[in-house]
């Protein structure tokens, strides 16, 4: 036996008994075979392993990985920790090219499907002749159960660039924070986290692909436990790529989308977790501001807008779930003079949020940490729409009367604006853009306002991410309560400390 067989025997045997007959060892195990000479050193590796929920999180998850060529027989197999890796799932391929390097990315989506209910999986993926790449991940609960959330935007990548000379430049985007709340976020161990997008700055570097391959590189010590849902935010909008330069972002994730048009798939789409129904929008078809490669607003047609008022009906009709969690991108508050709050925001998501009652809206834009009070309405006649505090409590907050938003722009990215924050109790709002045929970006015309629903804000920490522990409460009609925990990701080392805790509240709507 030659010593290539004798490894590839012994990687294998870690897969353990109830691999043996799956299709993932059948060609590679058979004794009798001739081994080709490129098994197990020729074949381009898995890179960038994560997860994602599919439509029914306590049933269905997607396993996807990224390869630098064209592969055979992608596939996952996959079990229980009793059972073993009993079950194969072939994947779906995805490919796009990026528009300025010219190279092919293909992206491989293994859709595991009647899963058990929070029951802890193993799973390992390949395809002919790569090393297979491992995790395990936990599924939702089945109905009413606690479990805990994690979120945050604006991460980056860790990400070193070959400058024309041929020396090495540090690419100005990454921190040694876009690493650490990686670690963080496995340190609090959640079912899954929300990235509400400005996910890597890919459209800023020279080389797009390399810093989308790292960034997967990063997150994948975290995404491969759990999923990692994301947001596309403006900077995933990038020149040359798709109708609306999201084709990269598009082919990354294999995301639990409804809409069925191809250029619009993935980009808005929602799941439930116990009783928490989480609405993810992508926010550059509703804003003002020009944020991204392309100027991409009203994309949609008004597609995005129709499906979230359906999605908000349908999940307040519903006696399963209590709470409404939206995760976007750019923001409907910030007193920080950075962004600034987006009016065009506030006009198209503003008067639905208020009638569907959403209780929560995380975000991200703005790379600091900001809450507001319990909002609802505007404040009367404010040519802004400044959203309407209904109660002046932080710490205990019935959601029932307001929304709360969340800024939870510190994942990691340079450029931080808690060092921005007004002082002087004002916020500033974009109320349009200017027209700018030269070809150049659109600048954001701004008006100023009183922050009156501001609540807390971190001027001193830069970055951090927000725990979220869901209480269902015991009985029909019970109070369920949200435990919120925003956590401070810190110089010099990475450490985690508690900035603040507090508590959202609700009936449950079983009541
Ligand atoms: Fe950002
Ligand atoms: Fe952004």
């Amino acid at each position: 036996m030659s010593q290539q067989s004798v490894t590839r025997r012994s990687a294998l045997g870690l897969l353990g008994a109830g691999a043996a007959a799956s299709p993932l060892l059948g060609g590679a195990v058979a004794a009798a075979a001739p081994v080709s000479p490129v098994t197990g050193t020729g074949s381009t590796p898995v890179q960038g392993l994560h997860l994602q929920f599919g439509k029914d999180p306590a049933r269905q998850m997607v396993a996807s990985w990224i390869t630098d060529a064209a592969v055979r027989r992608p596939r996952v197999t996959y079990g229980t920790l009793d059972g073993g890796f009993g079950a194969v799932a072939q994947a779906e391929t995805r490919t796009y090219v990026d528009g300025t390097s010219g190279r092919t990315v293909w992206v491989h989506h293994a859709a595991l499907d009647r899963l058990h209910p929070g029951t802890d999986y193993i799973y390992a993926v390949s395809h002919d002749g790569a090393t297979p790449d491992a995790g395990t991940f936990r599924t939702a609960p089945a109905g009413r159960a606690p479990f805990t959330f994690t979120s945050f935007g604006d991460q980056s990548a860790p990400q070193v660039t070959w400058a024309a000379n041929g020396s090495v430049g540090l690419d100005a985007n990454s921190t040694p924070a876009t690493k650490d709340i990686v670690t963080g976020i496995e340190t609090v161990g959640p079912l899954f986290h929300l990235l509400n997008g400005d996910l890597c700055y890919a459209n800023l570097d020279v080389d797009r692909v390399r810093t989308w391959n790292n960034f997967f590189t990063n997150n994948t010590r975290s995404a491969r436990f759990r999923p990692w849902m994301p947001a596309a935010g403006n900077h995933e909008i990038e020149r040359a790529n798709g109708p609306i330069g999201l084709a990269a972002y598009q082919t990354y994730f294999r995301l639990p989308s409804t809409e069925t048009d191809p250029e619009l798939a993935g980009l808005w789409y929602s799941f439930t977790v116990g009783s928490v129904h989480v609405i993810v929008l992508q926010n550059d078809d509703n804003c003002l501001q020009d944020g991204g490669d392309v100027y991409i607003n009203g994309y949609s047609g008004g597609r995005q807008l129709a499906w979230l008022e359906r999605e908000l009906r349908a999940a307040r009709s519903s006696r399963d779930v209590d709470w409404v969690v939206v995760a976007m991108h750019q923001v409907m508050i910030s007193s920080s003079d950075a962004n600034g709050a987006d009016l065009g925001l506030r006009e198209k998501y503003g008067p639905l949020f208020d009638r569907y009652g959403v209780d929560l809206v995380l975000c991200g834009h703005e790379h600091d940490y900001e809450r507001s009070l319990a909002v609802r309405g505007v404040v009367s006649g404010s040519e802004t729409l400044t959203p309407n505090p209904v109660s002046s409590r932080t710490d205990v907050i019935d959601t029932t009367h307001g929304t709360v938003h969340m800024i939870l722009g510190g994942g990691g990215v340079s450029g931080t604006t808690n060092q921005s924050f007004f002082k002087d109790g004002t916020a500033k709002v974009i109320t349009a853009v200017t027209p700018n045929p030269s070809g150049g970006k659109r600048t954001s015309v701004y008006v100023k306002e009183e922050a009156v629903w501001s609540a807390v804000r971190d001027l001193e920490h830069p970055y951090g991410f927000a725990a979220f522990t869901v209480d269902p409460g015991r009985h029909p009609g019970d109070t369920t309560s949200m435990y919120v925990t925003y956590y401070n990701v810190n110089k010099p080392s990475g450490e985690l400390s508690v900035f603040e805790r507090f508590t959202l509240r609700r009936r449950r709507s079983d009541g």
